[in-house]
């Protein structure tokens, strides 16, 4: 059984937890996008850990995780990313893939990302991590790839290419600062040799682990809505968070893959500029950003919070082709009563959306439609079963998936790798081979 899984809001929605609980059944775990703008946080044993570029699935012994094609990756935050863990006991050495395919973040992308959002109009809020301008240079076919980080000749060449390119739009940019290439290439060579023991060709490494018998878990970046093609647009990533990627990112088939898992958290939030249709006033936003320790895992910056947006959800669902969904953070809204669900857009012009506008001009005309749940007032972070939750959390995630349409898989009512269980719909849709037809 081979799955992917998506986070199917504006990413945060705890995929690393959700990956760490499901790894247990998995033997390779992939990344397909984006790069280390991802922060997944997974908590074991009172100990947190936030994986950047790693895959989540890795503090399981004896797994194995690969960046794909697919993923961005600054050599620097993967060499102290994997120090990291080395050091609190984790084992990377035989454990940590890179496929030879993937790009390369450069000092110049990560400026460039910082210097257009604080020159240019139209700020995007990004990490600040070189993503987008990597992925520009992708597409540009000016990129750099790891496997060029093993040919002096090669990576010279590239490197005064992009510099001839890139200073110039630097300095127009206010950022004056040079860039030597020399020591740029001294340094992208020593990253080449530290990183080379753990290189492969992707294609080929999952194209015979699947010939092997091997179980693939694809652990998505970001979110649905951040999905360059299928998101908020230009509020997003530069790369396709959305299950399609997970093809794309690696070269295995659609056909390889059995499920594809959507994550939501019981409410919303978004960091970074652009739409949020279901963001709550000043009061509520503070009430759930402190119980829901919503600050961002990458920069800590404070999330915007809001309302569930089973529109959004929806969205995702189609588009990823989830089979079933994962919700988190169930217990944030263990005190909030009474507990509100979008289930429509209302258009400027009067009519009942009940799908996401492509477009940011229509949807700023929108109006969220809500219907009120009660709230249940009662502590769900001890729930082991479904069975456990007070009967309006139960009402509560009845209704969500009735709204989305699929069955919730899994629901997890703290940060804890303990605090998660399967429900009914485990069974419904993620085991029986096929279930989507059925
Ligand atoms: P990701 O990017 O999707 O992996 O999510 P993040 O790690 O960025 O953000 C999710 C945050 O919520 C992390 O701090 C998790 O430890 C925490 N978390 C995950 N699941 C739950 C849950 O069910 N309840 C609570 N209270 N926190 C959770
Ligand atoms: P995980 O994997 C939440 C947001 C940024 C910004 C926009 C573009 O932890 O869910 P970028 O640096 O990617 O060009 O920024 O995307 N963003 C995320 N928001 N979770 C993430 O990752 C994100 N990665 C990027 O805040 O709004
Ligand atoms: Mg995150």
């Amino acid at each position: 059984m081979n799955i992917v899984i998506v986070g199917a809001q504006w990413g945060d929605e705890g995929k690393g937890k959700v990956i760490d609980v499901l790894t247990e059944d998995m033997d390779i775990l992939v990344r397909y996008q984006g790069g280390n703008n991802a922060g997944h946080t997974v908590v074991v044993d009172g100990r947190e850990f936030i994986f950047h570029l790693i895959p989540s699935g890795l503090l399981h012994p004896g797994k194995i995780g690969l960046l794909g094609n697919g993923v961005v990756i600054d050599p620097e935050v993967l060499l102290a990313e994997m120090d990291r863990l080395r050091a609190r006991g984790v084992i990377v050495e035989e454990a940590v893939k890179v496929s030879d395919q993937a790009h390369v973040i450069f000092p110049y992308h990560k400026r460039l990302d910082l210097a257009r959002e604080a020159f240019l109009p139209g700020r995007l809020g990004t990490t600040g991590r070189g993503i987008g301008p990597c992925y520009m240079d992708k597409i540009a076919r000016v990129g750099i790839r790891i496997a060029d980080l093993a040919h002096a000749d090669v990576l010279a060449e590239r490197i005064e290419r992009n510099l001839a390119e890139k200073m110039p739009l630097l300095r127009a940019w206010h950022d004056t600062e040079p860039l030597d290439r020399d020591a740029l290439l001294a340094q992208y060579l020593e990253y080449g040799r530290r990183l080379a023991p753990h290189v492969v060709n992707g294609v080929q490494f999952l194209r015979e682990a699947l010939g092997s018998g091997k179980r693939l878990l694809f652990e998505g970046a970001q979110g649905t809505m951040l999905d360059i093609d299928h998101g908020t647009y230009p509020y997003v990533t530069s790369s396709n968070a959305t299950a399609g990627g997970a093809c794309t990112g690696t070269g295995v088939p659609p056909t390889a893959i059995d499920r594809v898992l959507g994550v939501v958290k019981a409410y919303t939030t978004r960091v970074g500029e652009g739409p949020l249709p279901t963001e709550f006033g000043p009061d509520l936003m503070e009430r759930i950003r402190a119980k829901g320790k919503e600050f961002g895992a990458t920069t800590g910056r404070p999330r915007r919070c809001g309302w569930f947006d089973a529109i959004v959800a929806r969205h995702a669902v189609w588009v990823n082709g989830c089979d079933a969904v994962a919700v988190t953070k169930l217990d944030v809204l263990d005190e909030l009563d009474p507990i509100r669900i979008c289930t429509g857009y209302r258009a400027a012009d009067g009519r009942l959306l009940e799908y996401f506008p492509s477009e940011l001009k229509t949807l700023h005309g929108c109006e969220p439609v809500y219907e009120t749940l009660p709230g249940w007032k009662a502590d769900t972070g001890a729930a082991e079963r479904y069975e456990d939750l007070p009967q309006g959390a139960r009402a509560y995630l009845r209704r969500l998936e009735d709204l989305i349409g699929v069955p919730i898989c899994l629901v997890s009512t703290g940060s804890k790798r303990e605090q998660a269980f399967k429900t009914e719909g485990w069974a419904r849709r993620l085991t029986r081979k096929n279930a989507i037809t059925a």
